[in-house]
This record gives structure tokens, C-alpha cells and sequence, in this order.
């Protein structure tokens, strides 16, 4: 008797095994063959502006879209995550130093990765957040550009990206931004220029930069960080709300929010910080109109 269950037992165990081992066969070519997939977008060139102000514009506009987080101030890259079963994601060395971009990476090929969320190779650049950035208005976006392409060579060699088992299954499930390739709307066309006054159309211009953790239609949810906090309702329905703008304003330069309570460091508000009063307030008239 005991023998028959032992061995109904290994069977079932085994069955089990193997159900397992077929999904993870399956999600891991689900995701290589996204992750290989080749894009013929059609990366358009763009003028870049000299003059100093503009460039001073690029500085600023790299480190409140969030650029100076993952690819450091000096543009040299990083480590932006380490987790044995998540995987290792490094962003890239921006600038012409060793390990830095190639010798032939033209402003077509900035367009590419920036609108595209796609490598010189045709194919996703991984958890880069493209789908934030695409909507950047040509001026903008040569601004960015330019000053990126003005700074010294830095260098610094770092490992591959690698997806390990865990990343890929959130992959293969959405839960993560893995490929923002597959987020982005490839035939938009940017405003050539976006005038800063303070008013809804500027807000969700600006808000774009926050649909990567606030959602598409900035209610919250889920956190886009394996693990992370979920993400507060931003709209009229959620705290914002009941905020006046000047409370609004100061929670977004302080990182302490009107009752006191601090926001944790997920919130990157060391990058809104960095935004001016049109910019808060435009974020605000925005997101009180959205119910
Ligand atoms: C959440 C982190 C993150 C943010 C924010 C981010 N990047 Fe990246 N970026 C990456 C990673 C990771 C890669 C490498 C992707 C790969 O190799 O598949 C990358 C790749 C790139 C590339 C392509 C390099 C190549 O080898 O083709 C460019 C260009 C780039 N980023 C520019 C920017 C700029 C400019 C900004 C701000 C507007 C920005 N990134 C914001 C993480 C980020
Ligand atoms: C990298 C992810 C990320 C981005 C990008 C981001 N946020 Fe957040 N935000 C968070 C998280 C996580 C919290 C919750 C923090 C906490 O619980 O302490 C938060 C909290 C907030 C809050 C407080 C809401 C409340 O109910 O208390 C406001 C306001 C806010 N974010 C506004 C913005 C705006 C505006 C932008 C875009 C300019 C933005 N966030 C971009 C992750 C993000």
C-alpha cells in the first residue's frame, strides 16, 4: 500500500516537474523571440541647436526626465539593478569613452533608441524607458541630444544585461516595463516645439514622465520594480485632490507631503525637484482636471 502511494506520489511530482519545466521552455522563447524581434522603424534625423542656452536647456531637461538616474550625471552608466533571479540591468555608457557608444552612432541613431525605445541593431533596448521620453517635442528632444553629445568621454566598461529566470517570467507577463519597444506608439508624430505656460495641454505634455509608474491613466497601481511599493491614484480622485497647488508644489520640491508624511525614495523626487514653477504648476492644472 505504502509503495503504491510512493510511487502515485513520484508520479504526480514528476508530471509536475515537467508541466513546469515546458512553461519556463515556453515563456523563454516567448521573450528571446521579443527580445530579438527587428524593428524597421523609420528613425528621422534631427537639427541639432549650438548655442549655449540651448545646451544648458539639454542639462536640465537630462536630469529631470530621469536620464541622470540610470546613466549617471557623467553619462558614464551604472548598475541600475542586481537581483539574482530578477537579473542585472546596466544602462549604457552615453558617451564616446571606452565602453561608451560606438565611433558611428549618429543623431539618428539617439533618435532611434529616444522615439523608438530601439538599438543601431533594429532590435528593443532593454528596460530603457523610451515609451517616457517619445513624446518630447523636436526642440526638446535635439536639446537633450546636443547636450548628451557635448559632454566629455567617460570611461567605463560594464557588464551585459542579463535576464535571469524571474525577469523573464514577469516578462513574459507584463509585470515589468522590459521592452518599451512593444509600449510605444512608432508613428507618432512630436510637436515640433511645446511653449511652457501654465496649463492643462503643457501638464500632459509633462506628465508622460510619470505614466511609466503612475499608469497610462495616472490612477496608480502595481509598481513597475519587481517588489516595489504600488503606486499611488495622482489624478482629482487620489490625493492630489484635496491638495492645493501650493501643497502640491511643495511636495514635489520637498519629497514631504502636506500631513507630514515623507515619500519613499521610489517617488523620484529628486527629479521633480528639478522642474520649475511652470512645469509643477502645469503638472497640477493637469492633474486636477483629470478625473
Ligand atoms: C530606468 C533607467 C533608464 C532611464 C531613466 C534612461 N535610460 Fe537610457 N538606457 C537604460 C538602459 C538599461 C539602457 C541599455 C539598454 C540595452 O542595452 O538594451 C539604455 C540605453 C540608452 C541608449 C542606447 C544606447 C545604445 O547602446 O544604443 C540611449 C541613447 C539612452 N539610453 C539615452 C537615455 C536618455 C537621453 C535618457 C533620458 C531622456 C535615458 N536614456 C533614460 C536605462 C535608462
Ligand atoms: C520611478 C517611479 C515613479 C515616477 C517616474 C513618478 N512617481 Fe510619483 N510616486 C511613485 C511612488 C512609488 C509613490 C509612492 C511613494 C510613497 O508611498 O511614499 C509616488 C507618489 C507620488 C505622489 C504622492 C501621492 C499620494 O497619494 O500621496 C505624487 C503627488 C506623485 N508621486 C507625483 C508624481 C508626478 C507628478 C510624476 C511625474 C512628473 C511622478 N510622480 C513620477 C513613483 C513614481
Amino acid at each position: 500500500m505504502l509503495k503504491k502511494i510512493l510511487k502515485v506520489t513520484l508520479k504526480v511530482v514528476g508530471l509536475l516537474v515537467l508541466a513546469v519545466a515546458l512553461a519556463y521552455a515556453y515563456i523563454s522563447i516567448n521573450v528571446s523571440s521579443r527580445m530579438n524581434k527587428v524593428y524597421a522603424v523609420n528613425a528621422a534625423t534631427l537639427d541639432l541647436p549650438k548655442d549655449k542656452t540651448i545646451l544648458g536647456n539639454g542639462k536640465r531637461l537630462y536630469t529631470i526626465k530621469g536620464c541622470a538616474d540610470c546613466h549617471g550625471a557623467d553619462l558614464g552608466g551604472k548598475v541600475v539593478f542586481d537581483d539574482p533571479a530578477v537579473g542585472r540591468i546596466t544602462s549604457a555608457n552615453l558617451t564616446s569613452g571606452k565602453g561608451g557608444l560606438p565611433a558611428n552612432y549618429e543623431v539618428k541613431d539617439w533618435v532611434r533608441a529616444l522615439r523608438h525605445g530601439i538599438g543601431q541593431d533594429s532590435k528593443p533596448l532593454l528596460v530603457m524607458p523610451s515609451h517616457d521620453i517619445y513624446k518630447l517635442s523636436d526642440n526638446d528632444m535635439a536639446a537633450i541630444i546636443a547636450y548628451c553629445r557635448s559632454q566629455k568621454p567617460v570611461d567605463r566598461d560594464l557588464p551585459d544585461i542579463e535576464i535571469r529566470p524571474v525577469g523573464k517570467v514577469l516578462t513574459a507577463l507584463d509585470k515589468i516595463p522590459m521592452l518599451s519597444a512593444e509600449m510605444i506608439d512608432h508613428n507618432y508624430k512630436a510637436p515640433a516645439e511645446m511653449l511652457p505656460e501654465i496649463s492643462p495641454a503643457y501638464g500632459e505634455y509633462l506628465a508622460v514622465a510619470c505614466t511609466g509608474c503612475h499608469h497610462e491613466n495616472l490612477k496608480g497601481g502595481e509598481s513597475p520594480v519587481p517588489g516595489g511599493k504600488s503606486v499611488p491614484d495622482i489624478t482629482a480622485s487620489g490625493a492630489v485632490g484635496k491638495w492645493s497647488e501650493s501643497q502640491f508644489v511643495n511636495t514635489l520640491r520637498t519629497g514631504v507631503r502636506p500631513n507630514g508624511v515623507k515619500l519613499s525614495s521610489e517617488m523620484p523626487w529628486q527629479m521633480t525637484k528639478g522642474y520649475n514653477d511652470t512645469e509643477i504648476k502645469a503638472l497640477y492644472a493637469y492633474l486636477k482636471s483629470k478625473k
